[in-house]
């Protein structure tokens, strides 16, 4: 490794997570195919992926995950069934997904957290930087997608970078939270220089929540086997990337844009309306 510009073209989906918080929904139906308007939650993330330049997603899957690897594939007598209908194109965005992406999978046997989901995709990423969406983060762009505008700040500065916005204080208990210095007079690129995962308010070091998309680069994996289950018991990915940022390598990105947590209901049903709203529009 250390080899300079070297492209991105893999993302990691961590969707292992039982989704709890949809149920009964998600009792047989993994949380990732809970449909906004029409299109479950983990497209929307493969097509931020693809709009972004990596073509390669990496699926971390679990027992009751299989709907997703059926959504990436062809469903011959669906598609027999339809073909010439008017219906047929309901199935374009898909089909061409499909065709422009490879998908393979890997189930985490047991939920030990986020970190360990992470290190679990190291078989299938092997020593190349990538880029993790936890889809449940729904995020719309005018203009370039979230993971396209990380994926230009990557290149810049060639260390790892995590998605931020600024929460309301008393919200941080949800969140990773970072704290950094603006860098190269820019308003909105900070040098990470401490990370603290789902700090209460009074611990929080500022308002500036890392949302779920990430560059990392592939060192991850050596420090995520050495990381110690923290935060709820869990192996947490916010403490392996506080390693590499006490090295300076770490960029936090305000970017540009609008997410909606749609592992809450109320974000959910918040990004179902703008979605609907833009349709109509
Ligand atoms: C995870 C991360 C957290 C991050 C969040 C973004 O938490 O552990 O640092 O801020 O995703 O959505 P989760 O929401 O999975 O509990």
């Amino acid at each position: 490794m250390g080899e300079k510009n070297l492209r991105i073209r893999k993302c990691l989906f961590p969707a292992a997570g039982y989704g709890t918080r949809f149920l009964p929904a998600t009792k047989a139906t993994p949380k990732e195919m809970l449909p906004v308007l029409t299109k479950p939650l983990i497209q929307y993330g493969v097509e931020e992926a693809l709009e972004a330049g990596l073509n390669t997603m990496a699926i971390i899957t679990g027992r009751g995950k299989r709907a997703i690897e059926d959504h990436f594939d062809i469903s011959y007598e669906l598609e027999q069934q339809i073909k010439g209908t008017s219906k047929e194109p309901l199935l374009d965005e898909i089909r061409s997904l499909i065709d422009q992406c490879t998908f393979s999978y890997t189930r985490q046997v047991e939920m030990k957290g986020l970190g360990h989901a992470i290190l679990t995709g190291e078989t299938l990423i092997g020593n190349e930087p990538f880029a993790v969406v936890l889809a449940d983060d729904l995020c719309t762009n005018g203009n370039d997608g979230v993971l396209k505008q990380m994926i230009d700040v990557y290149e810049k500065y060639q260390c790892s970078v995590v998605a931020i916005e600024e929460v309301p204080m008393d919200q941080t208990y949800k969140y990773g939270v970072i704290a950094g210095k603006l860098v190269d007079n820019t308003e909105n690129i900070y040098r990470v220089t401490n990370m603290v995962e789902k700090p209460d308010p009074k611990d929080a070091p500022t308002n500036m929540a890392i949302i779920g998309r990430y560059i990392l680069t592939p060192d991850i994996f050596d420090i995520l086997r050495e990381t110690k289950p923290g935060k709820n018991g869990e192996i947490q990915v916010t403490d392996a990337i506080l390693k590499q940022a006490k090295n300076g390598k770490v960029i936090a990105y305000k970017f540009d844009g609008q997410r909606f947590d749609c592992g809450s209901i109320d974000g959910f049903v918040e990004a179902t309306n703008y979605f609907y709203n833009r349709v109509e529009a």
